[in-house]
């Protein structure tokens, strides 16, 4: 079953509600949340109130992805805030067993989250602990990049990866996520798929949700 999570990044915020129950409605699975801070990544976003006010519009899993430095100081504002999904970066977490412990702690699902030059052995003794694993495949940063082709070969080691593991984790991606790059990806393993511009910037967010959706329904049905 392969899981879609619209990123609010390349949504219209003037029209942030409206935009959400769009592809609510359209069968979005999650709704992905990117927090940026100006120094993990070049670009700022939005922080626990947007979130909140979110969680007072919509019903989608809440999927936040903290691009940000020190991210243990603001975790805890982001589950008040009703996320369902926290993920981190390895990058920013000098003591990644503990932040990821404090996720738990507050109820909520702990992703961590790889950046395309981070290689995933870095994981290899705490993957067991996650129930996301996110493989960046751009840069993160902005919406609308480039798939880098490298990634795929990362997703299918993940996959393998996660397949020594008796739980399952959930396998996401998250850049340049188009109905091509992501049959791709799906190939290789990937279940969650993150699209920002491919949906919010289409004509029809509604046809691109259902493109995403015929790859989920031409799948190998083992996986
Ligand atoms: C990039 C963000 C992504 C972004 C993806 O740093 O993490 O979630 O919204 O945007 P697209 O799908 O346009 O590459
Ligand atoms: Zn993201």
């Amino acid at each position: 079953m392969i899981l879609i999570a619209p990123s609010i990044l390349s949504a219209n915020f003037t029209r942030l509600g409206e935009n959400i129950r769009r592809v609510e409605n359209a069968g979005a699975d999650w709704l992905h949340i990117d927090v940026m801070d100006g120094h993990f990544v070049p670009n700022i976003t939005i922080g626990p109130q947007v979130v909140a006010d979110i969680r007072q519009e919509s019903k989608l899993l809440l999927d936040v992805h903290l691009m940000i430095e020190q991210p243990q100081l603001i975790i805890p504002a982001f589950a008040e805030a009703g996320a369902d999904i926290i993920t981190v970066h390895l990058e920013t977490c000098k003591h990644l067993n503990r932040v990821i412990n404090q996720i738990k702690d507050l109820g909520i699902k702990a992703g961590v989250a790889l950046n395309p030059a981070t290689p995933i052995g870095l994981l290899e003794d705490t993957i067991e602990e996650l129930d996301l694993l996110l493989l960046m495949t751009v840069n993160p940063g902005f919406g609308g990049q480039k798939f880098i082709p490298s990634s795929i070969k990362k997703i299918y080691k993940a996959r393998q990866m996660l397949e020594q593991i008796a739980k399952p984790i959930y396998l996401e991606v998250d850049g340049g996520i188009n109905a091509e790059t992501a049959k791709d990806t799906v190939k290789a393993g990937a279940n969650v798929l993150v699209a920002g511009s491919y949906i919010f910037k289409s004509a029809s967010p509604e046809d691109a949700l259902q493109n995403l959706r015929v790859i989920n329904t031409g799948l190998d049905p083992q996986r």
